[in-house]
């Protein structure tokens, strides 16, 4: 069958690995890729976010099935569209995958369906919010509404800095529409795990866990990036805490998509923190996370493409989907000054890599023969270990050996939560 995969990031060449894996598969596209991709795949220039090209596109080429991974293409009704024209996606349909796009709609779904999570408030005036944040509890949180490249949200330690986010967001328009409306959310604390999961709308099946590491500097300082590292499996989510989530966030989650006449069918991504009332959700993502995606499918036994037929053909059920054991960590080379102003185009040297060791392309690109930089988050080093930190080890050992003008990463990736209590 030939695939065709949607997206040009890390997460989409952790995709396209897999589905090399699979003897399913013969031929994959991606729109539009990248220089490691292309190496897998045949790539194609069109517009990904532009609905009805890409219909246009598959209308006219041999693929059997799409896989839609980011999210913009999900909210804009992508896999409506080829579904349309009788083309076979993977991804949650636009009226599921709101979930992620709009953070009111999946605050008010949880009040509705009792899911745990944190207290709230919404407001789409400025008045509203700039009065509510004189007299709320603080820290307290700040998300726009809708898509802001995972940006959208304030953690405020003092009420000038919530005055501050609430004039920023909703008068000064700083993540554009999504922050016309505003959730106004109690802050939580606690360690955080990103569970994804493949959903055909009946069934929920957890993948493996893994943390993320969202701001740009060791120790969780600097600015909100797209993800700096992962590692897996999160050390404080066993048996105990996996039952607690299914029963009381999973099963209700999907239960009240179906409920609200939205059945999500895909990867359902739960942003989860281990609170001291227990498992919250903190965001829900319509689709696989990055850099997540790159240390849980390398630890994937099934074949994926079997498991994206199954999700969409409803008969998840019939699938046993099974993992390596042991742990997986990934660390992100970024360029010089992401996540604000970076330079593109740096020439990119990869020494002789260790046997097992996976590189994820995410901002890089071929300019004139030569592996160059093309964006802000550049290659995913991913090692595999026994545990955590054999992993991690083995990543940064092959980390050192690659190198371009401006490249930096983090050197804690896989240390937080160790003293966490395992379970
Ligand atoms: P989000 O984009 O919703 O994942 O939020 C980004 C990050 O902000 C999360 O990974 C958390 O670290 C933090 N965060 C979001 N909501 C809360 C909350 N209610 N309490 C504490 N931290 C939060
Ligand atoms: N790593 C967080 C996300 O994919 O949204």
């Amino acid at each position: 069958m030939n695939v065709l995969v949607i997206g040009n990031g890390g997460r989409e060449h952790a995709v396209v690995q897999a589905l090399k894996k699979s003897p399913k598969v013969k031929k994959i596209y991606a729109m539009k890729g990248n220089a490691g991709i292309a190496e897998l795949a045949e790539l194609v220039n069109v517009d990904y976010c532009d609905v009805k090209a890409v219909g246009d596109w598959v209308d006219q080429s041999d693929v059997d099935f799409t896989v839609v991974t980011p999210d913009d293409p999900l909210a804009l009704g992508l896999v409506d569209e080829l579904e349309s024209r009788g083309h076979k996606a993977f991804g949650p349909r636009k009226n599921a995958a709101i979930i992620e796009a709009s953070k009111a709609f999946s605050k008010n779904l949880m009040k509705k369906y009792g899911i745990p999570t944190a207290e709230y408030e919404i407001f789409d005036s400025y008045e509203g919010a700039a009065a509510y944040v004189e007299t709320c509890k603080i820290p307290v949180v700040l998300k726009a509404d809708g898509l802001a490249l995972g940006k959208g949200v304030l953690i405020c330690k003092t009420r000038d800095e919530a005055r501050e986010g609430v004039k920023e967001m909703m008068l000064d328009k700083k993540f554009g529409s999504a922050g016309s409306k505003v959730v106004v959310e109690e802050f939580l604390e606690g360690p955080e795990v990103s569970v994804l999961s493949f959903t055909d709308g009946k069934t929920v099946v957890p993948m493996i866990t893994s943390c993320d590491h969202k701001r740009a500097k060791d120790n969780d300082e600097g600015l909100n990036t797209g993800g700096m590292g992962t590692f897996s499996p999160a050390p404080f989510y066993g048996e105990k805490t996996a039952k607690e989530v299914m029963e009381k966030i999973m099963i209700p989650t999907v239960r009240a998509m179906n409920e609200e006449g939205r059945p999500f069918k895909g990867v359902l991504y739960f942003g989860l923190m281990k609170t001291k009332d227990g498992m919250k959700v903190i965001e829900y993502n319509s689709r696989f996370g990055d850099p997540e995606t790159q240390v849980v499918l390398p630890m994937l036994k099934t074949d994926l493409m079997e498991i994206f037929e199954a999700v969409t053909d409803e008969r998840l059920a019939d699938v046993k989907i099974e993992w390596e054991d042991g742990a997986c960590v990934c660390v992100v080379l970024a360029s010089g000054g992401y996540p604000e102003k970076y330079e593109k185009g740096k020439e990119i040297t990869v020494g002789r890599l260790d046997e097992g060791i996976i590189l994820c392309h995410a901002g890089t690109a071929n300019k004139d023969g030569k592996l160059v930089t093309s964006g802000g988050r550049v290659l995913g080093v991913c090692a595999k270990g026994k545990d955590v930190e054999e992993a991690r080890k083995k990543a940064y050992a092959n980390a050192e050996k690659i190198s371009f003008e401006g490249m930096y990463y983090r050197k804690d990736i896989g240390i937080k939560y160790r003293d966490v209590v395992k379970e």
